[in-house]
């Protein structure tokens, strides 16, 4: 049985303990979080043997193969260094780190170390995803004229007054860009390739009193030739609706990211028969946890664990999340110059 460890035991943390323990002969033993009961209720609710406050007590259990980190992230950096030091492969959560000297120490290391290092993009997985994704590569939407991507969500102001580090620039590193607008970003990364920063616009539309980091941001970026805008909020009415939209010559497709079964637009000749075969040959039922996180967290943990066990390649591997980094450096400075 290979042992994976869960460290920070907060609202994502089911969704990694469901993903390792779909997996044939991996199991999830600890649950470690610094608030004592946190971890003591958790390792309680879904029946893992070991619970913990203490980081170094997992790091030492030479039992431990791999560890989740699912904290804040201005902390992912140093407990998957530790983590790293100590010999585990490491599944952490977005982003990889805040700084790009962090996350570049982080990559190195795992490298230097043969240790798998994978950051949690788990739209990249989704199967309309991976059907849009070969699209392209096919040529069917023929030349990209340009795409629009926006997250609209709604986070009232207990959403950040209950946490210690959400809204904060030294906590989060931002809000609705690098937190809830990070997935769309990374899909449009994802699927259209490097993207350059043109200009980008940031402000507290409504949570001014709230949180000193940005309720809401609009860049403009290209890939290529292409122009795409972006369009991220979390001060809308709306829970949560992520959505992509592609205009070719040839051809277009729109899609929603929290609706990964639902193709809401595809242009005649675009959308193909095995795009059907896939949605139903690839459902594995409902996810645990908020529904809006998807279902791939479970897709992106069998990557993970393929990649520790026979060195699989990995689809969000650790340098695709140093590239995010950057991006986000670059679209937030863009911003500072240009807050509404
Ligand atoms: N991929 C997704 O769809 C998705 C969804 C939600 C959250 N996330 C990411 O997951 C991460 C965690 O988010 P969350 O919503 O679960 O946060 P949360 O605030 O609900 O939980 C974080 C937990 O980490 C614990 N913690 C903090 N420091 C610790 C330490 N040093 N050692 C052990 N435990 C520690 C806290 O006590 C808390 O219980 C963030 O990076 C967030 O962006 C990703």
């Amino acid at each position: 049985m290979t042992i994976h460890a869960i460290i920070g035991c907060g609202r994502v943390a089911p969704n990694h303990v469901d993903g390792f323990r779909a997996l044939p002969g991996w199991d999830v033993a600890w649950a470690c979080d610094r608030d004592p009961g946190r971890a003591a209720g958790f390792a309680a609710e879904f029946g893992l043997g070991r619970a913990t406050a203490a980081v170094e007590e997992v790091l030492a259990d030479p039992a431990v193969t791999s560890v989740s980190v699912a904290v804040d992230h201005a902390q992912h950096h140093v407990l998957t260094e530790q983590a790293l030091l100590a010999g585990k492969h490491v599944l952490v959560e977005k982003p990889l780190a805040l700084s790009r000297q962090d996350g570049e120490r982080l990559v190195k290391l795992a490298e230097q170390r043969g240790l798998v290092l994978s950051v949690v993009s788990q739209h990249r997985y989704d199967p309309l995803v991976v059907s849009v994704a070969r699209w392209l590569r096919e040529g069917r939407l023929g030349t990209l004229l340009f795409a629009q991507v926006s997250l609209e969500a709604s986070r009232p102001a207990d959403y950040y007054a209950d946490s210690y580090w959400r809204g904060t620039w030294a906590g989060e590193g931002g809000s609705a860009l690098v937190n809830q607008g990070y997935h769309c970003l990374d899909v449009t990364r994802f699927l259209l390739g490097e993207l350059e920063v043109k200009a980008a616009i940031a402000g507290r539309r409504r949570l001014a009193d709230v949180i000193e980091t940005e309720d809401t941001l609009s860049a403009l970026l290209l890939a290529g030739p292409t122009p795409v805008t972006l369009n991220v909020t979390v001060a809308s009415d709306t829970l949560w609706r992520t959505r992509l939209e592609l205009t070719g010559s040839e051809g277009a497709v729109c899609f929603d990211l929290d609706h990964p079964s639902t193709l809401h637009r595809a242009t005649e000749g675009v959308a193909s028969a095995e795009h059907a075969e896939e949605q139903t040959a690839d459902q594995t039922g409902p996810a645990p946890g908020i529904d809006y996180y998807g279902i791939s967290h479970r897709r992106q943990i069998a990557n993970f664990a393929a990649a520790v066990e026979t060195g699989a390649p990995l689809v969000a591997d650790a340098r695709t999340a140093l590239g995010m980094i950057e991006l986000l450096e670059q679209i937030y400075g863009a911003a500072e110059s240009a807050r509404t």
